[in-house]
């Protein structure tokens, strides 16, 4: 059975300033279901899952808004970050953690914050590559076709190789800017990484030991000290030592061990205001309207304000207005590369 591993520790500071440092995307009811990110994620992997085989990765600050979240879950299933490091050092220590009690454990690896639309083809295809990992002992990545040039996402190339079950990577490029990301879409080569991973926790230690050495012998030190009380410790004192990388740069561009399973099954990730207008019930004039408003010549906007005040907007295209707690943003919708700058200079403003 395999350890489904949720990645819960982001900022999502392209979605501010609905999604706060204090409490991000994942923890938020986005789409209005009553369930948030993280409850969706955790919902739609019970249909292959039972609670105890679920372990949640998150920075200390967010702790308890996950066990407040998933209250299925035990302590133990929660491992906190005493700092954030990125992708490529929390799951090394979610696949160090477990592979100390389970040395032959299969992980899967998922983001918190994607929205999936068919969740049983979805399952079907984690089944799939879950079987291949554990067969064949690769390392696998599912990849999603694209249908734009997005470039907030990464770019595998494959070897297409008929009756294999998964294929080869051959490059994979992080975020390309908007020309390469074009040329990518049109070769028909390549497929969008969707941040969702499977491999036998032995695997993965391989190719970190490979790649990352260091990190790699910093949690391999944790040998014996995971599920212990000295594990906070050994923790604290290895993420001061490790260097913050992603995934993807860290491993998934160096690696020629990693194959790539397609999917299809409706898959989006909730990455910033402009994918989460795209997915949206919209009126007449492709505007999202969650306020109390009243719009004139306005097209291709979302308006997001809270309570009763009225919102009158006149003469916008593309733009975003949300107003929660105490900030009120009116940018162009499309402006994600920018907000990581919204967000520093608003804080110094306090
Ligand atoms: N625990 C923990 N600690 N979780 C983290 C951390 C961290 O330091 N940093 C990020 N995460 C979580 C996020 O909450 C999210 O669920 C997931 O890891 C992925 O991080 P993102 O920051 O959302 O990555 P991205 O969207 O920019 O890019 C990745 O995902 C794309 C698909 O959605 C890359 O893997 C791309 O190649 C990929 O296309
Ligand atoms: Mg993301």
């Amino acid at each position: 059975k395999p350890y489904i591993v949720i990645l819960a520790g982001g900022v999502g500071s392209r979605f501010w300033p609905y999604s706060r440092r204090k409490k991000p995307k994942q923890f938020l009811d986005i789409l209005g279901t009553g369930r948030t990110l993280l409850q969706m994620t955790y919902d739609r992997y019970r249909e292959m899952a039972d609670p105890e085989q679920f372990v949640v990765v998150t920075y200390k600050k967010y702790q308890n808004l996950v066990k407040k979240q998933l209250p299925e879950l035990k302590d133990e299933q929660v491992l906190v970050e005493p700092m954030r490091k990125n992708t490529a050092v929390c799951m090394a220590y979610a696949c160090f953690h477990i592979h100390s009690k389970d040395p032959d454990s299969t992980l899967v690896v998922t983001p918190s914050d994607h929205l999936i639309l068919q969740e049983s083809k979805y399952i079907k295809t984690i089944q799939r590559a879950v079987s291949v990992a554990e067969r064949e002992g690769k390392l696998l990545t599912i990849g999603v076709k694209p249908t734009r040039a997005e470039t907030n996402y990464g770019y595998i190339q494959y070897l297409e190789k008929p009756k294999a079950h998964a294929f080869k990577v051959k490059t994979f490029t992080e975020k390309p800017n908007a020309k390469l990301a074009k040329t990518f879409l049109e070769s028909g080569d390549f497929a969008w990484n969707s941040g969702m991973f499977v491999w036998k926790s032995k695997t993965l230690i391989r190719e970190l030991h490979e790649h990352l050495p260091d990190l790699a012998e910093i949690f391999e030190e944790g040998k014996g000290v995971y599920g212990t009380a000295g594990e906070e410790a050994f923790v604290r004192r290895a993420y001061s030592q490790v260097k913050n990388i992603s995934f993807d740069i860290g491993i998934m561009e160096k690696t020629n061990e990693m194959y790539i399973l397609l999917g299809e099954f409706g898959w989006s990730d909730l990455g910033s205001w402009a994918n989460l207008h795209e997915l949206k019930e919209k009126d007449e004039h492709n505007n999202v309207v969650e306020a109390n408003a009243i719009l004139y010549d306005t097209s291709n906007s979302y308006v997001k304000v809270k309570g009763e005040k009225l919102v009158v907007v006149q003469g916008l295209d593309h733009y975003l207005i949300n107003e929660s707690e105490n900030v009120l943003l009116i940018c162009k919708i499309d402006s994600e590369k920018r907000f990581r700058e919204f967000v520093s200079n608003a804080k110094k403003k306090g």
